[in-house]
C-alpha cells in the first residue's frame, strides 16, 4: 500500500483519553497522522519524522462525539417552554397531544430539503465546537414515509459538512394520533412496515426506542428489538427517565449499545448494563430543561464500573441546546461528573455508545478525528460556560476547522 505524507502536530498537552491516568495526559506531546489515521502517539521528543510538521500549543483532544441527538425536525417548540414555566409539565402537554406530536405534525409537513435546511444551523453549532460525529434520531415521523424522510435527511446533513453521522431509527418514540385507539397496530407499522423498509434502504444504525408511561411499555419496545434484531441491526433506548419500568434491564437482555437518560434506573438495572456491557448515556440538558429532581444514580455506576457517555439530546422540547461543552459542564454541576468523567463521556465512551471502535480515542489505529484548544489544562473544557476555546479540527487526518 502506498503511503501519502505525513503529518506530525507537536508540542500540545494531550488528552488521549487512552486508560493511562487521568485524560491519558502526555505533556509536550506528539500525534503522527498518516492515511486520515493515528500513526504514531509519543512525546514530542521522541516523534518520528513526518513529511510536515504543525507546531501547536493547548490541550488536543479527540474530536468530540455527541452520540444522542434528535437534531432533525421541522418548527420548534418555544411555546411549550413558556408553558412549562407558567405551570404546566412535560407529560401534561404530552398528554395533551403537544410535546413530541407538536412535533410530528411540523415534521411531517417540511419537505427532506426544508429539514436539511432548517436542521444545518443546528449541526453548525455544534461542530463548531470540535463534534466530528454525531449520531441524529428520526421519531418525529411516525409513519414511514416521515421516518425515512428524516433519516434521509439526516444522511444528506452527513454529506454537507465534515462530519460522520451515526443515524438512530426511532419510530418507537410515541404514539401517532392515528393510531392511539390501536397501539398494537402501531407497533406492528413499526416492526413489519418501518424497519424494514429503513433497514433496505441501509438508513439506519441501530434502533432507538422511548420506553416509558406517555410512550412505550417494556412489552411493546421489546418487540420492537427482537425485529431491530432480526434485522441485524443494534438497539439502544431512552430509559428510566421520568420512572423506573424496567426498560433498562430489558435493554440489556438485548445487548443494547447504551441506555439513555436513567434517572430513575435502580441498583438491579445498573447490575444488568454493567453485565451487557452496555453504555450509561446522560443527558443533562433535559434534566435541566425539565427541572428533574431524580439524578441519575451516578455513584452506582462507578461502583459497577459502567462507561458513561454524555450527550446534547438536543431536540425540540426537552433539550433544546446546541452545545456539547455546556452539556459536559451541565454534567459535572448536576450530575456530579469529574471533569475527566464528563470528557471521557463525549469521546471513548460516546464512541462506544455508537458501537464505534475505530473512535474516540488518541492512540494509533484509530481515525485522525482530533480537536486542538486553546487551554492549559484539559478540564478547562469542563469548567467554563459560554467559552468556545476550540483552535482547530481534523477530519480523518485533514484539517477541517480554523488553524493550529
Ligand atoms: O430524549 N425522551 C424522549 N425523547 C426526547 C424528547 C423529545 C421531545 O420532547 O421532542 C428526549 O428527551
Ligand atoms: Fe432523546
Amino acid at each position: 500500500m502506498t503511503t501519502g505524507p505525513s503529518t506530525l502536530i507537536s508540542g500540545a498537552t494531550l488528552a488521549t483519553m487512552a486508560d493511562s491516568g487521568p485524560y491519558g495526559r502526555i505533556e509536550d506531546g506528539a500525534v503522527l497522522l498518516e492515511n486520515g489515521m493515528i500513526a504514531w502517539v509519543g512525546a514530542a521528543a521522541q516523534a518520528p519524522r513526518a513529511d510536515r510538521v504543525i507546531k501547536a500549543s493547548g490541550v488536543l483532544t479527540p474530536g468530540l462525539l455527541d452520540c444522542h441527538t434528535h437534531l432533525v425536525y421541522g418548527g420548534n417548540r418555544a411555546d411549550e417552554f413558556e408553558k412549562r414555566l407558567n405551570g404546566a409539565s412535560y407529560a401534561d402537554i404530552a398528554r395533551a397531544g403537544g410535546g413530541i406530536l407538536s412535533t410530528v405534525r411540523s415534521t411531517r409537513a417540511a419537505s427532506q430539503a426544508e429539514l436539511v435546511a432548517q436542521s444545518l444551523p443546528r449541526l453548525d453549532c455544534l461542530l463548531a465546537e470540535g463534534v466530528t460525529t454525531v449520531e441524529i434520531k428520526s421519531g418525529y415521523g411516525l409513519d414511514v414515509e416521515t421516518e425515512v424522510k428524516m433519516l434521509r435527511a439526516a444522511r444528506a446533513l452527513g454529506r454537507s459538512r465534515p462530519v460522520s453521522v451515526v443515524t438512530s431509527f426511532l419510530g418507537a418514540h410515541a404514539f401517532p394520533p392515528e393510531y392511539k385507539d390501536d397501539r398494537q397496530a402501531y407497533v406492528r407499522l413499526v416492526c413489519e412496515e418501518a424497519m424494514p423498509a429503513v433497514a433496505a434502504a441501509g438508513l439506519a444504525d441501530a434502533v432507538d426506542g422511548f420506553c416509558e408511561g406517555i410512550a412505550l411499555s417494556v412489552a411493546e419496545m421489546e418487540a420492537v428489538f427482537e425485529a431491530a434484531i432480526r434485522h441485524g441491526l443494534k438497539v439502544k433506548l431512552h430509559a428510566e427517565q421520568l420512572s423506573n419500568l424496567g426498560g433498562a434491564a430489558m435493554a440489556a437482555r438485548h445487548g443494547a449499545l447504551s441506555v439513555d437518560h436513567i434517572e430513575y434506573l435502580d441498583e438491579a438495572g445498573v447490575a444488568a448494563i454493567a453485565a451487557s456491557g452496555t453504555v450509561a448515556t446522560l443527558l443533562p440538558g433535559a434534566f435541566y430543561y425539565l427541572r428533574e429532581k431524580q439524578a441519575p444514580p451516578l455513584a452506582l455506576l462507578r461502583q459497577y464500573e459502567v462507561p458513561i457517555a454524555v450527550a446534547t439530546d438536543l431536540n425540540p422540547g426537552s433539550s433544546p441546546v446546541h452545545s456539547l461543552l455546556s452539556t459536559m459542564n451541565m454534567a459535572a454541576v448536576l450530575f456530579g461528573l469529574t471533569p475527566a468523567e464528563a470528557l471521557a463521556g463525549t469521546t471513548v465512551n460516546a464512541a462506544r455508545a455508537l458501537g464505534l471502535a475505530d473512535r474516540g480515542c488518541i492512540v494509533p489505529g484509530q481515525r485522525a478525528d482530533l480537536a486542538l484548544w486553546d487551554v492549559a489544562e484539559p478540564g478547562e473544557l469542563v469548567y467554563a460556560l459560554g467559552r468556545n476555546p476550540l483552535k482547530a479540527a481534523w477530519m480523518g487526518g485533514d484539517c477541517v476547522r480554523g488553524k493550529p
